[in-house]
């Protein structure tokens, strides 16, 4: 990470104030003062370090402060942006914790959407979650305006499966797993998240999401009440990694 990004949270200095300490030589990175030629190399905002590196501040030794992870029990009407959009609040208004503004969430719901939102400050890891490649599955339970019926049923799971020609997109969704629950109600599981994707995947059947749930993400369930949140455990958190 970036040297001033690594102050920045291993302090409660803001950016500029690191940039400021940096430039003005009083960071050490391993024994080298930063701000001056070192050897033709000078230690600056961007230079890139790491947790193993000694890093002192002030002669303090600068230790970053460990990422955090929490999931969110989204209510619909509640917008996940970092600030207030289009009429609609931020999810994270209600989040009373310390530097809420480092925190992203790993996946966005639609601002009609409820359910499991995971939020953390640790890129990383969030890319395990989003990217497809990961194969992080996402469990949707979902309300349609259109019976499905019987005659139709396994035709549409094999072509959920197949993957679903979205309007816009050149190549198919990804296989997805869609079980029935009732005529008007499935539980989808992807894989990816592209736009509106559950909303655009029925759309494309013929079929419209009149209310949309996301229980799951890989092995986290949602176990907290519309509105609350929890931290995750290490087992969780260490769930996504692979
Ligand atoms: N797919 C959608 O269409 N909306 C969401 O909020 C999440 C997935």
């Amino acid at each position: 990470m970036r040297l001033d990004k690594y102050i920045c949270k291993s302090t409660e200095l803001t950016k500029a104030e690191a940039v400021e300490r940096i430039n003005a030589g009083e960071v050490l990175v391993n024994g080298l003062m930063s701000g001056v030629e070192n050897d033709g190399d000078i230690i600056n905002a961007s230079t890139q370090v790491h947790e193993n590196n000694c890093i002192f501040l002030e002669g303090q030794r600068l230790k970053t402060r460990a990422f955090r992870y929490l999931l969110l029990h989204k209510p619909a009407g509640v917008i996940c942006s970092s600030t207030d959009e289009k009429g609609y609040p931020s999810l994270f208004n209600d989040l009373a914790i310390d530097r809420v503004q480092e925190l992203h969430i790993a996946g966005r719901l639609d601002v009609d959407t409820t359910g499991l939102v995971l939020i953390t400050d640790d890129g990383r890891w969030t890319y395990n979650i989003t990217v497809p490649t990961k194969q992080c599955k996402k469990v949707y339970r979902v309300l349609l305006s259109t019976s499905i019926t019987d005659e139709a049923k396994d035709k549409l799971v094999a072509r959920f499966k197949m993957g679903i020609e979205l309007q816009g997109e050149l190549q198919l969704t990804l296989p997805a797993h869609l079980e029935i629950v009732t005529d008007k109600e499935v539980l989808l599981t992807i894989i990816e998240g592209k736009y509106h994707q559950v909303k655009r995947m029925f759309a494309a059947i013929g079929n419209r999401v009149v209310a949309l749930h996301r229980e799951k993400i890989g092995d986290v369930a949602l176990d907290v009440e519309v509105g609350e949140w929890r931290y995750l455990t290490q087992t969780e958190v260490a769930s996504f990694i692979k």
